[in-house]
């Protein structure tokens, strides 16, 4: 069983989102799995970063923030999506095998038409090229939250799409892996938690920072004695940090009145504090040592190629491409 996933470097580091819908499962599944890659997907930023430094800062942000959460380079596989640019030459060919109406039905083209953007053939094409990263390395399972799903149904349709027009066996059909309780973290609004809505909490910003995030989140107007529904972005970030009798508790003080949603925030905060203390101290440590950062992503590219470069060699070659073999 492989397990493969990616994160797109977009900005200093990463969300609640991101670790709690993502990145806490890469951590799990590499101590289950022996075959893990995990990679940071600085050509798809290409769609909304132009500009070199920045791209470079977020992806070493990215790599920092996988270490941090504990991702161990000799258990998983860790490298940044460009160093292999035979996922570009993998894009091509299953460019010419997705059909236009697949790609018009993606989520992120249709909101961004929506929302009355110019969009790029980038974007457009996206859903091809995130698909190439997952078929490339022969993925079973890939752990993402609820809004990349539609993505990985494409690179399935791609896949089987691939294996049938050309009668290979090259390409293997991934499933997500995706937790119910994480699927979707909300933000300090109450949406998606999303760097596009502004309403993220960072994993390490600073305590002031987190604390104005914290507080900021959006409550309703009930007073302090009045019973409230455990429900809403408040309750649930707070419950990811929580065991299920906690939780179980917390509910039962919410319903009868009495709970103060300051209360609720205040402990958020201290809990978030607590829980990512430890991760922010490693990331430190690596912060300040980049050119161990980068031997680990030389080492990792230099993997991950030695499992993709012969499955492009098997879609090559049952293609038609190349000297005949
Ligand atoms: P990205 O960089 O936007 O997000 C990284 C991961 O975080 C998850 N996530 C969330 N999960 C739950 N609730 C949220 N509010 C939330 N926000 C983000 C995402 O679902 C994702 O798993 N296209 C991908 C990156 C990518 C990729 C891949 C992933 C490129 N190639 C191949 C898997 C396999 C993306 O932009 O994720």
């Amino acid at each position: 069983m492989r397990v493969l996933s990616g994160t797109k470097p977009t900005g200093d580091q990463l969300h609640l989102g991101n670790y709690f819908g993502a990145l806490r499962q890469f951590v799990a599944l590499q101590e289950k799995y022996e075959d893990a890659l995990y990679f940071i997907a600085d050509y798809h930023s290409m769609t909304s970063v132009r500009d070199a430094a920045t791209r470079r800062r977020n992806a070493f942000n990215v790599a920092l923030d996988y270490l941090a959460a504990g991702l161990d380079p000799d258990r998983a596989i860790l490298f940044r999506q460009s160093d292999i640019p035979e996922v570009c030459e993998l894009t091509w060919l299953l460019t010419s095998i997705t059909p236009m109406g697949m790609l018009e039905r993606a989520h992120a083209y249709k909101a961004a038409m929506d929302r009355g953007e110019s969009v790029d053939h980038g974007l457009f094409t996206y859903p091809v090229l995130m698909a190439a990263d997952i078929l490339l390395y022969r993925a079973d399972l890939v752990p993402v939250g609820q809004d990349q799903k539609q993505h990985i149904e494409m690179a399935r349709d791609m896949a089987q799409r691939f294996n049938n027009t050309y009668g290979s066996e090259a390409l293997v059909l991934p499933e997500p892996y995706i937790l119910r309780d994480a699927a979707t973290i909300p933000g300090t609004d109450g949406q998606k938690m999303s760097k596009s809505y502004d309403n993220t909490i960072a994993m390490f910003a600073p305590k002031k920072q987190l604390k104005k995030s914290v507080m900021g989140i959006v409550t309703d107007s009930t007073p302090v004695e009045e019973p409230k529904d455990p429900a809403g972005a408040l309750f649930e970030l707070w419950r990811l940090f929580a065991t299920p009798e906690e939780h179980r508790e917390m509910a039962e003080r919410a319903r009868a009145g009495g709970l103060g949603y300051g209360e609720v925030k205040k402990d958020l905060l201290a809990r978030l504090l607590d829980h990512f203390g430890p991760m922010r101290e490693r990331r430190a440590s690596f912060e300040e040592r980049p050119d161990d950062v980068e031997d680990i992503l030389r080492r990792g590219a230099q993997r991950a190629r030695a499992i993709g470069a012969p499955v492009l060699e098997a879609c090559r070659a049952a293609a038609g491409l190349g000297a005949p073999t």
